[in-house]
Formats: C-alpha cells, sequence, structure tokens
C-alpha cells in the first residue's frame, strides 16, 4: 500500500459517542490533511466516508447500521470509487462481526488502530476486498498523531484513555482498555503550543480524570496537572468525567484556587439509591455523593453541578427510584444527561433480570425529566440581571443575527449581533453580556462593550 493513495481523495467523517471519539476524529481528520485528502460537507461528495462509533447503548448501534446502508443510495464518488471505514467503539466490539449487520463496510479499525487507518483506506483502494485491524493494544499512540481541531479557540485534550471501573451497565472497558495516563509533561507541553496557537479554552478529557496518573505514578495526580495546566496561561480550563469516588480535596482546592478553572463540575450519580449504586460497582454511597457535593460547594460557591443519571437499572424499585429522584432535589443539578438503562452483553448487569414493565420506566424517566428541568431553570434563574462573560462558538442555530456562546457555568449564552458586525468577529472571542433574560437550556442578554 501507499498512503499518496489519499492525495486528493475527499472525505466525510461522522462521529458519534463521546469526547474521545470526537477528539479521535480530530486525529483520523489530522492524519488525513497530512496525506493530501480533503474534508467535505457531505457523504455525497466524499471518496472516503468514515463513521466513528459508539456503542454505550442500543440506541447508538442501531444508528450506525441506518447511516451505513443509506450510503448505498448516494451518487458515484467523484474519484469513481467509495470507501467506507467503520472505526470506534462498535468496530473495536465486533470487528469483522460488524458485517452481520451491514454488508458494504470496506475498512473496520478499532479504537486502538487510528493510527493505521491511512494505510487500510490506502489498502481498500488499491487492493480491494475488506481491511480490518482491532488490536487490543495500541502500537502507536494516537495523540502523536497530526490533529485537525474543530475550532481555534477550543481544543479537547485527553490526558488518558481507557477506565478500570467496570461499572456493571458499562461497555466502555471493554471497548477503550484498561486506564492509560499521558505523561504529564506531555499534556502540558501540548496545551503551551495550544496557548500559542490562540487556543482560549481546554477541555481536559478521560473517562475519570480524577485518577489521572495512578498508572505512572501509583497515585493519582489530577490535583497537580491542573495546577500545571493553569501555569500554561489557558484562560479557561474544563474537564470531563469526574468519578465521585475519585475526587480528592486536592482537586477541590485547585479548582477554588484556580482561576482559569471555570467553576463548572460533571459528577456523574447514576442513582440516587445506595443499594442501587452498589449493585452498578460505583464504589459510593448517597450519603458520601451528598457529602462531596457540601464539600465542593463550600470551596466553589455557585459552581454549576452537572450530571448523568440512569433510569431503569435492572431491579430498579419504585423506592429506588424515588431516592434517585429526591437526590437530584437535593443537588439541584444546573444540568442533567438522562438516560434510560440500556442492556449490553458481555456486562454484568446484562445477566440480571428485570421484570420491571417498559411503561414503568418510562413514566420514572419523565418525572426524573421534569425534576431537571425545574432545578436547570431555577440555576439559570440566578444569572438573571447579572453581567456574564461568554465565549462565543458561532450563531444561535435559530437566528444568525443571534451570537451563541458559554458562561463560564457551562451556560449557553445568547446575544445579538451589533448592528454591520459579522458573526467571525466574534468567534473565540469573550464578550460580557448583561443578562436579561434566563430559560431553562439558555441565557440571553445585551452585549457590553467589545470582544477580547
Ligand atoms: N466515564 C464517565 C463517567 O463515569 O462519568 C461516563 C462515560 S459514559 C460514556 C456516559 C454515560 O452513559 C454514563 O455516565 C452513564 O450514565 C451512561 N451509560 C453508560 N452505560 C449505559 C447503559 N448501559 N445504559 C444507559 N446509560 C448508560
Ligand atoms: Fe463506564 Fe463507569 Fe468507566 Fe464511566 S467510570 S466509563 S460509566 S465503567
Ligand atoms: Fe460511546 Fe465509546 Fe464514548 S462507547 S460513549 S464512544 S467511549
Amino acid at each position: 500500500m501507499t498512503t499518496s493513495t489519499l492525495r486528493g481523495k475527499t472525505y466525510f467523517i461522522r462521529t458519534f459517542g463521546c469526547q474521545m471519539n470526537l477528539h479521535d476524529s480530530e486525529r483520523v481528520s489530522g492524519l488525513f490533511d497530512s496525506l493530501g485528502a480533503l474534508e467535505v460537507a457531505e457523504p455525497a461528495q466524499a471518496d472516503i466516508v468514515v463513521f466513528m462509533t459508539c456503542c454505550v447503548r442500543e440506541a447508538a448501534d442501531t444508528r450506525l447500521y441506518g447511516q451505513c446502508n443509506s450510503c448505498k443510495s448516494l451518487p458515484p464518488a467523484p474519484s469513481g470509487t467509495r470507501v467506507i471505514a467503520v472505526g470506534g467503539c462498535i468496530a473495536q466490539r465486533d470487528g469483522e462481526g460488524l458485517l452481520t449487520n451491514v454488508d458494504n463496510v470496506d475498512v473496520i479499525f478499532g479504537t486502538h488502530s487510528i493510527a493505521h487507518v491511512g494505510e487500510l483506506i490506502a489498502d481498500a483502494f488499491e487492493q480491494g476486498g475488506r481491511q480490518v485491524r482491532t488490536e487490543e493494544h495500541e502500537a502507536v499512540d494516537a495523540t502523536s498523531m497530526p490533529w485537525h481541531r474543530a475550532t481555534s479557540y477550543h481544543a479537547w485534550v485527553p490526558i488518558m484513555t481507557g477506565c478500570n471501573n467496570f461499572c456493571t451497565y458499562c461497555i466502555v472497558p471493554y471497548v477503550r482498555g484498561r486506564e492509560k495516563s499521558r505523561p504529564m509533561e506531555q499534556v502540558v507541553d501540548e496545551v503551551t503550543g495550544l496557548v500559542r496557537q490562540g487556543v482560549r479554552e481546554v477541555t481536559l478529557l478521560g473517562q475519570n480524570v480524577n485518577s489521572y496518573g495512578r498508572d505512572l505514578f501509583g497515585e493519582p495526580r489530577f490535583a497537580e496537572l491542573l495546577r500545571r495546566v493553569g501555569d500554561t496561561g489557558v484562560e479557561r480550563i474544563t474537564f470531563t468525567s469526574s468519578h465521585p469516588k475519585d475526587l480528592l480535596p486536592e482537586t477541590i482546592d485547585a479548582m477554588a484556587e484556580l482561576p482559569a478553572v471555570m467553576p463548572h463540575l460533571h459528577l456523574a450519580v447514576q442513582s440516587g439509591s445506595t443499594r442501587v449504586l452498589k449493585a452498578m460497582n460505583r464504589r459510593y454511597t448517597r450519603e458520601y455523593y451528598l457529602e462531596l457535593v457540601d464539600a465542593v460547594r463550600e470551596k466553589v460557591p455557585g459552581i454549576a453541578l452537572t450530571t448523568d443519571i440512569i433510569v431503569g437499572f435492572p431491579g430498579e424499585t419504585e423506592e429506588d427510584f424515588e431516592e434517585t429522584l429526591s437526590l437530584a432535589e437535593q443537588v439541584r443539578y444546573a444540568q442533567a444527561f438522562t438516560f434510560i438503562y440500556s442492556k449490553r452483553d458481555g456486562t454484568p448487569a446484562a445477566k440480571i433480570d428485570d421484570p420491571t414493565p417498559r411503561e414503568v420506566i418510562l413514566g420514572r424517566f419523565d418525572r426524573l425529566v421534569k425534576v431537571i428541568e425545574s432545578t436547570a431553570y431555577d440555576f439559570n434563574q440566578g444569572a438573571l440581571h447579572t453581567r456574564v462573560p461568554a465565549l462565543i462558538e458561532g450563531s444561535s442555530k435559530k437566528n444568525d443575527r443571534v451570537l451563541q456562546g458559554k458562561s463560564p457555568w457551562n451556560q449557553t449564552v445568547h446575544c445579538p449581533l451589533p448592528e454591520g458586525a459579522q458573526v467571525e468577529d466574534y468567534v473565540g472571542r469573550i464578550v460580557d453580556v448583561d443578562v436579561d433574560l434566563a430559560r431553562t437550556w439558555y441565557l440571553s442578554g445585551q452585549l457590553v462593550g467589545g470582544p477580547r
């Protein structure tokens, strides 16, 4: 194979799933760019179509099969041949087994094989036939690959890959492998370079950032990493995800002391019932979680707390669910991702029978969503008639004369674009907004002064 085959070819990448996948797509895209391929906006214009897949819930699987099948009705590729590649977590889980659900896939590359996607695609063009690579361990560190960022002002920075936690419902440890931290110097150097390129916000990524460094130093060193990243001068630091069992007091102190660390913490609770948490192998209790929330709020007053919650874990009773509801009411989350439990083959929870009727689970889900909507609304009301700095990301989907940005508390902020100004003049800049409207999912107000 010669990767020069990719020169002049057009490519399109669609990404499903979490930020890890988004970042992996940026690496795949960076690799394609370095080989002379050109990104296009639609699969119809592409010689190479890549799907970066997720299998955390069943719906994500089904969506992939639909997307692959819809490629069959695309017009011919510009070069005459179209290669369809599937990467990410479904590719890692199923390998060639994927072909029982879709028959038009040419390349399958797992989560540890993204450094090889250029060769695999070149082979598919040159030799035809199916190319599959799903090794268990990464031979080439993907973080050393070129990188094509979606925006100039924000960067996802992986600080570790994999997960050691084996929550009983979750497929991630099986498709992403064990925790592997990047050397601290490497992360700090990367952020330093990003700051030089004009990046204003970095999001440190890991399935459980709080255990960062355990595999390197024998103990977690996330607080130290936060301080070192703070020293680079980057203006905004966010991170995700945090496992409550590993959130150390020193990390809360670093959050409180470092002005660049945004006052937002995503602390997945999953359930408010200690019994269910035990069955989920989360290794904390309801009481421990609530104490942690108090400790965080004491050190970082006004912090936006967000979470993930699963409804309908096998065997969840009405009583268990009411404990989740009451915990959500007590914590008063600024936002929450709520999920209906999805059985994942190969996980321990998949073996637990559950007699709970689907309508009961759906009913519980709706009740939880109502509580979250009400606490999210209340959280945003707290910003009414205050001035918030918003990092502008673009224009609102509904109105291209309205700017859209993010507050330090991770709130979506809207304000009108000044007469005669262009959205591009504001993207990646921070503006002050006097908030005069606070809704459940966004704030809106008037621009004060210019962008900085
Ligand atoms: N590592 C992160 C953490 O623990 O916070 C989350 C990773 S996972 C990609 C995102 C969320 O998906 C989890 O927090 C959980 O709420 C949800 N999830 C994982 N497996 C699930 C399943 N089988 N059914 C429903 N939701 C699931
Ligand atoms: Fe999945 Fe649990 Fe790991 Fe998060 S911590 S990725 S929920 S196993
Ligand atoms: Fe999905 Fe894989 Fe992320 S299963 S949530 S894309 S780690």
